[in-house]
Formats: C-alpha cells, structure tokens, sequence
C-alpha cells in the first residue's frame, strides 16, 4: 500500500443494509448475553419503560453501515501488517449539552492536526477514529455516591441519568436511551460534514491552527510543519496531482459497548452478507470491568461483525488474553480485534511483553494500541482527578519499546482529549501546574488532553514512531 493512499472507496451497494428479521436474529443467537453477568448494567426501575425504549431504538435506522465497518476493519487489517497507525480519540464521556457545532469542531479540528502531524512527521497513514457520536454511558466503580450523608446512584453518563446530584437527576430514565441515540446522529452528521465537506482539506491546514493562542509552543511548531506540507502540496498540484486523499478524511466513529440493551437494539442484519453488526458505531471496544470472559459484553460483542476492542489492564493473565482472543476472533480475521492496553506508566514496561507474547503466540492477527490515560488518573489535594502529560508521554514509550523489543508492531494511541483549552491534565510544553486545575476543569468524568497538550503528545509520538523504525 503505497503510504497515505487508501485505494478502494465505498460502494452505494456496500452500505445498505435492512433492518433485523426476527428469525435471522434468532438464529444468530443476538441474545445469547442475556443469559450471562452483565456488569455496569443500570438499575432501570421500570422494566416497561425500558422495553419501550429499545422497542423505538429497534425501529430506528442505523447511524452507520456495515459496508463502512468492513471499511474499517480493512483499515485495521493494515494496522496489523504494520502498515498504518490508529489515532483514536475524544471526550472521556461525551454530554448531550456538549453536543454543538462549535464542540465537534474542535474536537475533529485537533484529531485532524494530530492526524497529520503523524502522517507527516512520522510518514505512516493514521486511521482516525473518534470517542465520538456514542460515548455517553460509563462504568463506575461504585454503585452509589454520597454527599453530606446523602446517598444516590452514581452518575453513569447522559444515556443513563444527569449529573447533577438530586434524587430525580439520578434515577436512570431509559428515555435517555433514544436522546443519546439522537445526540450520536447529529454529532456524527457534524462528523461527516466537517471530514468530508472541505473542512478537513490539506490547504486548510493553516486555517486549523489559526486561533491557537499565540506564543502557543505547540501551536508554533504546527505552523512550521504546515509550511512544509504547503510547499509539498503545491509541488504536487504542480506535477499535476489532485488526489481525493488531500481534500477529505476517512473518520470513523466508536464508543464504549456499556448498555447492552442500547447496543442489541442497534444491531442490524447486514443485507449483504447476512451477518449482525452493531450500527450504533463503527467500531465498539468492551472495557477493563467488563472484559470478564464469561460476561455478557465479552459473548455481545463475539456476535456482531463490527471491528472491536478489548480494554487490557496490568492484571491480565497472559492466559486470560489467550482466551479473549479465541472468543472475539475465532476465525483470526486481521482487523477485527484491537486491544487497547492501558497499564501504567509504572508497569507497562513489565506487564505489557508477557500479553504480546502471548497474543504472537494465539497466531491471531490483533492491533495493539495504547490508551496512556486510564492507568495514569490520580487525584491531587484539591480533589480534583488529573493525569500527568509526562506519565502519558513514558507509558506511551514504553509501550513502544516493549513492540520493538518483541518485532511487534505499535498500532496506535487512544487518548482522552478535547479541543477547548481546558485544564485537567499537568504538564505539556505550556507547564500547566496543579494549581491551574481549578481554571478551566470541565470533563464529566476523566480528565483530558487540551489541545495544546494533544499537539504535544503528536509530535512526540511521531518522534518515537520514526526513531523505532
Ligand atoms: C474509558 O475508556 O473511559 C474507561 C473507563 O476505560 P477503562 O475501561 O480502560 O477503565
Ligand atoms: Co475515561
């Protein structure tokens, strides 16, 4: 594959797709996860309600087609072969009221400048995948949340309950089901048209940067390698060149598989194969507590057709990840299986090689990317949760060296971020402190990247990337 050229384009015949008979979906044993634990699963009190709910959700049309997830997956068989790096990314927990314009502008406007600071810095194409467009509901590791000797439901996301913290706020209303549905169409719609709709065009790689702040570290050195691909693309035009590749992006769309009745209701028969996918995303990851191999997330997600992900933590046994492996890809299809391993900064230098010794040895093709924010939380003093750029930045290396060590390949990065200047995370090339926490901390549940910090860690990672080729 030639580098920053993806050959084939979807077909209209590769997107339709017809809703789910109810015979097929017998015989693909949709349901065989209701016989197993599901943990993270709300309390919904009124059983006909939620039948409801999923009833409408069932009558619905998909937010994105199985020609497109094939797409992906094709994408991230290229991944395996060592031939394309993921860049996956967003909100910890995206927010109904955080669904504007202006929102998912910045935050496609960074995941795109990170895009090609990889591209071009490190010469590999990036498949772009957003937290976006469905990353509404989260596990909790508790139950309850007290204040002042008030005890209430834990807030797990807008698809669930709403945050604030009253009695009405948390009782989980599965109406809110159908909005995150109708929140995850309009932020993919905006998705679509700010990736396809000249927004997202190699000559307005300078206008991405413009109202970074000035004096911005980052932001400069952005600047600079935008003159550079500017002078490239006019010698190309020159040459005569004018690939579709350099006016739209491929972006694909992912979340957390959490509500299982919210997923088993958005899956579809696909009409050209026959075979179910998940349409509430391209592609569904099961997280570190549900990843039980017994568990009902684990047996939901071995029957849809999407690419998936599996959350791997430092306490995974090296067994355990053989088992996940023959479970969620049986048949060792390439580009169905991503693990997103997420140790520490402290452990994954120990904790990851025995796992990818372990997944070399299972013979399955799998992509191995990194998520360096989930074992690096911490709360400081002020009782605010925060993470430390250079934690993320030295797990990040040492999931690299611990690929090249081994000849495997390091397949990506999957990062909590957002496009605003927020301040939730410490450090970066603008030394955010932990007393500039309380200036701008607006994250619903983990803290994120700002945008300064999420050029800082492209341009790292793009180092690291080249210097271990
Ligand atoms: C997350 O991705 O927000 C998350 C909860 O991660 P993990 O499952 O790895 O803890
Ligand atoms: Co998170």
């Amino acid at each position: 594959m030639r580098p920053g050229r993806w050959a084939d384009r979807l077909a209209w015949s590769d997107v339709s797709t017809v809703f789910n008979p109810a015979s097929a979906a017998e015989s693909l044993d949709l349901d065989s996860w209701r016989g197993k634990p599901a943990a993270q699963q709300p309390d919904w009190r009124n059983e006909a309600e939620l039948r409801a709910a999923v009833d409408e959700l069932a009558g619905l049309p998909p937010l994105v087609f199985a020609g497109e997830c094939d797409q992906l997956k094709a994408r991230l068989a290229a991944v395996t072969r060592g031939e394309a790096f993921v860049l996956q990314g967003g909100d910890c927990a995206e927010t109904f009221s955080g669904v504007t314009a202006e929102a998912v502008r910045t935050k496609i406007r960074t995941l795109l400048q990170m895009a090609v600071v990889l591209t071009y810095a490190a010469s590999v194409p990036v498949v772009k995948i957003g937290r976006m467009a469905g990353q509404f509901a989260k596990p909790r590791s508790r139950a309850t949340e007290s204040r002042d000797g008030v005890e209430l439901p834990v807030y797990r996301g807008d698809a669930v309950n709403r945050v604030e913290f009253s009695r009405q706020a948390r009782e989980p209303d599965p109406r809110r089901l159908i909005d995150a549905y109708h929140y995850s169409a309009a932020t993919l719609n905006l998705c679509r048209a700010f990736t396809t709709g000249g927004y997202a065009d190699l000559q307005q790689v300078h206008a991405w940067n413009q109202d970074f702040v000035r004096g911005d570290p980052s932001g400069q050195r952005y600047e600079e390698l935008a003159d550079e691909i500017d002078r490239a693309l006019s010698f190309m035009h020159a040459c005569g060149a004018d690939a579709e590749e350099f006016r739209t992006v491929e972006f694909y769309s992912s979340h957390e598989a959490l509500i299982l009745d919210y997923e088993r209701a958005l899956t579809r028969v696909d009409s050209r194969t026959g075979l179910p996918y998940d349409m509430s995303g391209h592609f569904l990851w099961v997280g570190e507590r549900t990843r039980a191999l017994g568990g009902a997330h684990v047996e939901f997600a071995s029957r849809i057709g999407n690419p998936i992900g599996v959350k791997i933590g430092p306490t995974t046994a090296p067994g355990d990840l053989t088992a996940l492996i023959s479970k969620l890809n049986p048949e060792r299809e390439p580009g169905r299986l991503t693990l997103i391993s997420r140790m520490g900064a402290g452990r994954v230098r120990t904790a990851l090689p025995p796992l990818i010794e372990a997944a070399k040895a299972s013979g399955a093709p799998v992509v191995w990317i990194c998520d360096p924010m989930h074992g690096n939380t911490f709360e400081t003093e002020s009782g605010h949760k925060t993470r430390r750029f250079d934690d993320v930045l030295d797990e990040v290396t040492g999931f690299f060296e611990a690929h090249r060590t081994l000849g495997a390949h390091p397949g990506g990065i999957h990062i909590e971020f957002t496009g605003d200047n927020v301040t939730e995370c410490i450090g970066g090339s603008r030394q955010l402190a932990a007393e500039n926490l309380t200036q701008r901390y607006e994250t619903a549940c983990d803290p994120r990247l700002n945008r300064s910090q999420s050029l800082d860690l492209a341009f790292m990672v793009a180092r690291i990337y080249r210097q271990a080729r």
